[in-house]
């Protein structure tokens, strides 16, 4: 349509067709930035007593030093609990932790105590007052270096101390493999379990491993590790190719996917061979609370 328009047409002609055949919008600036955590910050005043707030504003600001930014309303309770205690912890949301993550972010810690209401482990953190959350994965611990007040939110600007992470997503080797942790994300109001994986960093450049004896690795699905996939989790296309990062291993046991019955047996047993005191915890606490 665009080069029916020939040369002549003026550029306020042309913007205007381009713009009917893209059939697009504009909107008032709005927070459109997705998706995006939605993390369970904690914290606890100078008493010990305890809180967690849910934060969708939360990002990485810098590498060295390692260090986040939590945009958190005044009116909050943790609010002002962080900016005296110039603590908190960023506790990771996980599918099975959406429900509470929801609680935290519409009960105020001024009204209900939500560690306790949620039957959330409490566990200490190493390097700030404020505990983390047992059943997160990954629990960061942040000393606030700076708060910045910039209109509804005042941005908290924090440098990470400590990161704990949880001994079930580890396998023999020692590699961390967080996208087995089921996390969630949150997209315009909703909360949604991340879907297929679509490559790794940098895949888009890399050349494709080389097999032994100088042939190029074929990218087939890995069937062995999607053999139980649960409804609703497509399947891994990208397998085959070289993982940074994460060195994930070709042949694993799955972490923490309720709804993988296939691997059950094999996430029990590298819950075992774990030696993190919580986990086993955790495990009681579900059971009973499924009771
Ligand atoms: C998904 C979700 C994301 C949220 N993100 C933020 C946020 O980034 N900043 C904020 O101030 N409040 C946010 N909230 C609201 C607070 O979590 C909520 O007001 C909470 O009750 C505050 O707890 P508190 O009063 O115990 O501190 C969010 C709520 C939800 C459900």
């Amino acid at each position: 349509m665009l080069e029916r328009l020939g040369g002549q047409a003026s550029d306020n002609t042309r913007r205007r067709v381009l713009n009917e055949i893209m059939a697009r919008q504009y909107w008032r600036p709005s927070n459109m930035l997705y998706p995006v955590p939605a993390v369970m910050i904690s914290c606890a005043d100078e008493e010990g007593r305890s809180n967690i707030m849910t934060a969708a504003w939360a990002g990485t600001i810098c590498s060295d030093p390692v260090m986040v930014s939590v945009s958190i309303r005044p009116e909050r309770y943790s609010h002002d609990v962080i900016a005296r205690t110039k603590e908190f912890v960023i506790n990771l949301t996980t599918e099975d932790l959406t429900f509470a993550a929801d609680f935290c972010g519409v009960r105020s810690g001024r009204d209900v105590d939500k560690f306790e209401y949620l039957h959330l482990t409490k566990i200490p953190s190493q390097k700030v007052k404020a505990p983390s959350i047992g059943e997160s994965p990954v629990c960061l611990e942040c000393h606030v270096t700076a708060i910045e007040k910039l209109g509804t939110h005042d941005m908290f600007l924090a440098e990470v101390v400590q990161v704990s992470v949880d001994e079930q997503y580890l396998d023999e080797k020692g590699r961390f493999l967080l996208e087995d942790a089921g996390l969630a994300a949150y997209v315009h109001g909703s909360y949604f379990a991340l879907g297929e994986k679509l490559g790794t960093f940098g895949f888009s450049v890399r050349k494709k491993e080389k097999k032994e004896g100088g042939k190029r690795r074929k990218t087939v699905p890995r069937k062995t590790r999607d053999a139980g996939t649960a409804p609703g989790r497509k399947k891994d296309r990208i397998s085959g190719q070289a993982d940074t990062g994460t060195g994930r291993q070709k042949e694993k046991p799955s972490g923490r996917r309720k709804d993988k019955p296939a691997s059950q047996a094999d996430t029990a047993a590298r819950r075992k061979k774990t030696t993190s005191v919580f986990a086993d915890r955790i495990s009681a606490r579900k059971k009973k609370n499924t009771k």
